[in-house]
């Protein structure tokens, strides 16, 4: 048997460090050797939780498959891993030496599998090597000091190329950017987030992430009959329920007006805002106030929504985030006011739909600028392509061909939960995220707006809200 043990301490909270190392998801941002994990089992993390973590062994990698075999809150927790070659346990120990400082005692026992002693104690050393350089890591995920994001040079080079810059659209480009991630160990206790279209898609694995994350996380969901399977799903992943529901079709101003009022009625901080309800209409309809659909949902309603919280959104303890879920479709698409509403003759929906997100794209950038004296972040992000529930509505031809490499909406998510989550990620305003980067807002030079139009953007939406036909109460 090899024995390691490592002692760290960290200036964090204990309740952070045991969440954050008892879900071995995290191993991959701090483990010296793991290059991938995932968590096996449903349900919260805790005893009896199951993850796959792959690890670099020289030339090869090696799965080991963990188990959570004692674990007591805030104080320690054990681990059992079996691989091919040996079987690992991990005792690891916490102890708050303050409100905000943790020790973290790790004890990690290897056994060599099939009698293969002679290879556990050539395998001392470097295990050894690795026991330390993990737990630097780990420390250093903790310490949560990340730099502010940019992108990098690779990442430009390759957003300077329209074939290079959809290939990191797809499972790929989430591939490449991940390996340049860094640890996100931030909590989001006593966080209060409004996310919209929480029950399918990339809002689904977006609330679910938030929900481990310990987010108070109030959805905004339009069908009452998706409620309760939306609630169980919730459950079964994570342990918990969104603490607030809301019912509003939001394609329609009258309830985005009476969903933001009982909001404002009830008074409490949002921290943050995500828009990511949205849908891409192939067909042409207008709401029953008037208002052709995709202008409707994909654009006034999220303007409408995000102006009207904001006396919610400044009274954030930290900067507030608000985090529009715009789409690649918008590098084909330019500025242009006046072709913002389509009319049924010329109707395409996917024109309008990349339109939309064009305009929530500069809106973006406008709001970035105004609201920066109230303390507010604003930034738009696309997911590349996954495959949701809405492109398999709406583009099936489209995912028939590209499945292969289409990302989960896991992937697809993961850059709404970082910029809702991590730390540095609100040191930027204004900007379009791919992948956890800072991107560009235009692959060619065609699609570049003037200054009219985007200054007209605001007074557009304004005019636009006011001709529709809404109710007294509206
Ligand atoms: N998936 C991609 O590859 C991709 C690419 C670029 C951008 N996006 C954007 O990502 C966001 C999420 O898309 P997704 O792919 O996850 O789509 P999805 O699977 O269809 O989920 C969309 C969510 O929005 C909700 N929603 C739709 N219309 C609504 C309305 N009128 N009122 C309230 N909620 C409404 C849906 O509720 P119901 O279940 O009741 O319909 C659902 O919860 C969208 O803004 C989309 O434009 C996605």
């Amino acid at each position: 048997m090899i024995t390691l043990t490592e002692v760290i301490e960290v200036e964090r909270p204990v309740e952070a460090c045991f969440r954050y190392v008892s879900d071995f998801r995290t191993t991959v941002e701090w483990d010296a050797t793991a290059v991938a994990a995932s968590k096996l089992s449903p349900g919260p993390v805790g005893k009896g939780s199951h993850f796959s973590v792959l690890c670099k062994a020289g030339p090869t990698k090696l799965a080991l498959d963990y188990c959570i075999t004692e674990s007591t809150p805030w104080q320690s927790v054990v681990l059992e891993g079996t691989s091919r070659f040996f079987t690992v346990k991990d005792v690891i120990t916490f102890e708050a030496l303050g409100d905000d400082q943790t020790r973290i005692t790790y004890i990690a026992e290897f056994r060599a599998r099939y009698g293969l002693g002679l290879l556990e104690r050539n395998a001392a050393a470097g295990l050894q090597k690795m026991g330390r350089a993990s737990l630097r890591g780990l420390a250093k995920a903790l310490t949560d000091r990340n730099p502010t994001p940019s992108a990098s040079a690779e990442t430009e080079q390759k957003d300077s190329n329209l074939a290079t810059a959809l290939a990191c659209f797809t499972r790929y480009g989430h591939r490449r950017g991940r390996r340049q991630w860094l640890p996100m160990s931030s909590d989001m206790t006593g966080k209060h987030v409004l996310l919209t279209g929480a029950n399918a898609g990339l809002g689904f694995s977006t609330a679910v992430s938030l929900l481990e994350a310990g987010a108070t996380l109030t959805v905004v969901i339009r069908d009452p009959g998706k409620l309760d399977s939306m609630q169980q799903a919730f459950e079964a992943e994570t342990g918990r329920q969104a603490d607030r529901v809301e019912l509003a079709d939001l394609s329609l101003m009258h309830d985005v007006n009476t969903l933001c009022q009982k909001l404002l009625d009830q008074g409490e901080a949002i921290d943050v805002l995500i828009n990511n309800a949205g849908a891409l209409f192939n067909d042409y309809a207008e709401t029953q106030e008037g208002l052709e659909r995709s202008a409707a949902l994909l654009l006034l309603s999220p303007w409408r929504l995000t102006e009207q919280l904001r006396p919610l959104l400044r009274c954030s303890a930290a900067p507030a985030r608000v985090i529009n879920v715009v789409s690649g479709g918008m590098y084909t698409q330019k500025l242009h006011c006046d072709d913002l509403i389509m009319s049924e003759n010329d109707y395409d929906g996917t024109v309008a739909y990349a339109r939309a997100k064009r305009a929530l794209t500069v809106l973006t950038e406008h709001w970035a600028q105004q609201w920066a004296g109230d303390n507010i972040v604003v930034n738009s992000m696309h997911p590349g392509w996954a495959d949701t529930p809405g492109v398999q509505n709406a583009l099936p031809g489209f995912r028939r061909v590209t499945k292969k490499v289409l990302r989960t909406p896991d992937e697809g998510a993961d850059t709404v939960i970082w910029l809702a989550r991590a730390t540095e990620a609100d040191q930027l305003t204004g900007k379009l995220f791919l992948d956890r980067e800072p991107r560009t807002t235009h692959l060619r030079a065609r699609t570049r707006e003037n200054e009219g139009e985007r200054g007209r953007l605001p007074e557009w939406l304004s005019d636009t809200y006011d001709a529709l036909a809404l109710d007294a109460e509206g």
